[in-house]
């Protein structure tokens, strides 16, 4: 982890009680006291969590990949499918013995699953060890909720939702050395009718542009190769903005900044994708040639029902646009199977569409219900196991694409950007600036640094060597 914190003095509210539990929790331990973290969900949350650790460091907290070592256990949660709460219920749960045997440790649950009001409800009633429950947009007040915890003897619930201005210059422990990510927004105002985001990230709200510049100034002149910007939809960037500001002029401006470094971002919506955006990609040498653009379901139909707001043929049309304008251009996608409603024509459209757009790789999920969503009160006929076997034919499908486009990429060359060595085969593992991924023989001082590297054959991952 980089020790990249930040100035302290973000809240001043906030970093008195951060001054204060310094002492107060070196007196409780008799030891520096050590946090142990654990993520779930979307990279927003893992960005989420650097800023909790940066909280955590300036109240004198240190880090451990132990539970048993910890006296500060965070769950960071999500909500968007049950599969992720369960396994937070299960982990959550697995605390109480701990607890049990350790009365001085503090056990918090923020992120999604906190914000909705059925799980935070369900925390405090059948979890009465967790002692602090706060939602997505009050965590820069942990130092608050700590202090407040350990004076009062009181259980800590905060889960104000108020779309208030955004908190700048948090503290930051950061994850990579030389990766980061960078919100450039918070928050959803598509309700697409499965997802729960909206309702606990709250509306759309872009951080001022000259912040945004100033953390990726700060983030290149410290070494920084690779700028993940975040959003929900960061297409939609600048909504409500007083300055005159779109995504794509917010790109160009960073592109500006000197310095060796690559710029990538998600999530794009498809509705709010422009030719500006797309021409800004092309003339912009920092960006990298990917777009992540989630199509969801290849039928109109469904579409509709989903609330997304675009044609299967207006997003065909978006992706020929996409094609003709960047070269060598890559496009990654999500997909949903079995949304309430969806027959097997409407799923076949959606295979169709793979088909024909040939996506560099899928993150595919099945329908999951959530509560207080409209989908989840649609009807819903179509078995789980039938499902099942809809997804099992997308993931054969989309093997068979990316086992006939291999053949394309093989011979070509890519800036590489190697970030760890392989555990099972000892290469260096990397992005291509158009999001392939490749493994190469190389020394390991390379990581973190630009390599230019040839794609010759793929065992299991595409084999590239370095040609300088
Ligand atoms: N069920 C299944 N997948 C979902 N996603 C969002 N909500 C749901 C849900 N209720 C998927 C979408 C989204 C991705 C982040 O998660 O494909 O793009
Ligand atoms: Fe959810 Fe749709 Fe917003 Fe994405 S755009 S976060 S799928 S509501």
């Amino acid at each position: 982890m980089s020790d990249s914190i930040k100035n302290p003095l973000y809240d001043a509210q906030q970093t008195a009680f951060a001054e204060k539990l310094k002492d107060m929790l070196l007196a409780r331990h008799g030891k520096k006291p050590k946090a142990y973290i654990v993520t779930y969900g979307c990279q927003q949350n893992v960005s989420d969590s650097e800023k909790i650790k940066g909280m955590l460091h300036v109240c004198g907290y240190e880090f451990t990949d132990s539970p048993e070592d910890a006296q500060f256990i965070l769950f960071n949660t999500c909500a968007v499918r049950g599969h992720a709460e369960d396994r937070v219920l299960g982990n959550v749960g697995a605390m109480k013995k701990h607890k049990k045997e350790n009365p001085d440790i503090i056990i918090a649950i923020c992120g999604c699953m906190a914000q909705q009001q059925v799980n935070a409800d369900r925390f405090t009633k059948s979890y009465p060890y967790v002692d602090i429950i706060f939602g997505t947009q009050v965590t820069h007040r942990l130092p608050e909720f700590i202090y407040k915890r350990i004076t009062s003897q009181k259980r800590i619930k905060e889960l104000a939702l108020d779309n208030e201005k955004i908190v700048e210059n948090v503290p930051i422990c950061r994850d990579g050395t030389f990766k980061a990510f960078v919100s450039v927004m918070y928050g959803c105002n598509n309700f697409c009718s499965y997802c729960i985001v909206p309702y606990v990230r709250g509306a759309e709200r872009s951080r001022e542009s000259k912040e945004i510049i100033k953390e990726v100034e700060e983030l290149v002149a410290a070494g920084y190769k690779e700028i993940m910007l975040l959003g929900q939809n960061v297409n939609s960037y600048g909504l409500g903005l007083k300055e005159d500001i779109n995504f794509a002029r917010l790109l160009r401006r960073i592109n500006e900044i000197d310095g060796d470094f690559r710029i990538r971002f998600m999530t794009s919506h498809p509705k709010d994708c422009t030719i500006e955006l797309l021409e800004t990609i092309r003339d912009c040498e920092k960006i990298e040639r990917h777009l992540h653009l989630p199509f969801q379901s290849g039928s109109n139909r469904i579409l509709k029902m989903m609330n997304r707001r675009y044609t299967r043929e207006s997003y065909l049309s978006l992706i020929e646009s996409a094609k003709e304008i960047i070269p060598d251009v890559t496009f990654t996608s999500d997909i949903i199977v079995g949304f309430p409603g969806e027959t097997k024509p409407d799923f076949e459209e959606t295979l169709s569409l793979i088909k024909q757009v040939e996506f560099l790789s899928l993150f595919t999920f099945i329908y999951s219900p959530r509560n207080g969503t409209p989908a989840a009160i649609m009807d819903d006929p179509v078995s789980r196991e039938e499902k099942g076997e809809w997804f099992s034919r997308l993931l054969k499908l989309q093997e068979e694409i990316e086992n006939k486009k291999r053949e394309e990429y093989i011979g070509k060359t890519y800036r590489v950007l190697a970030e760890e060595i392989s555990v099972k085969t000892g290469r260096l593992v990397g992005k291509s600036s158009n999001g392939i991924g490749v493994e190469f023989p190389a020394n390991k001082n390379l990581i973190g640094e630009f390599c230019t590297v040839k794609i010759i054959g793929y065992e299991n991952a595409f084999i590239g060597e370095i040609i300088r």
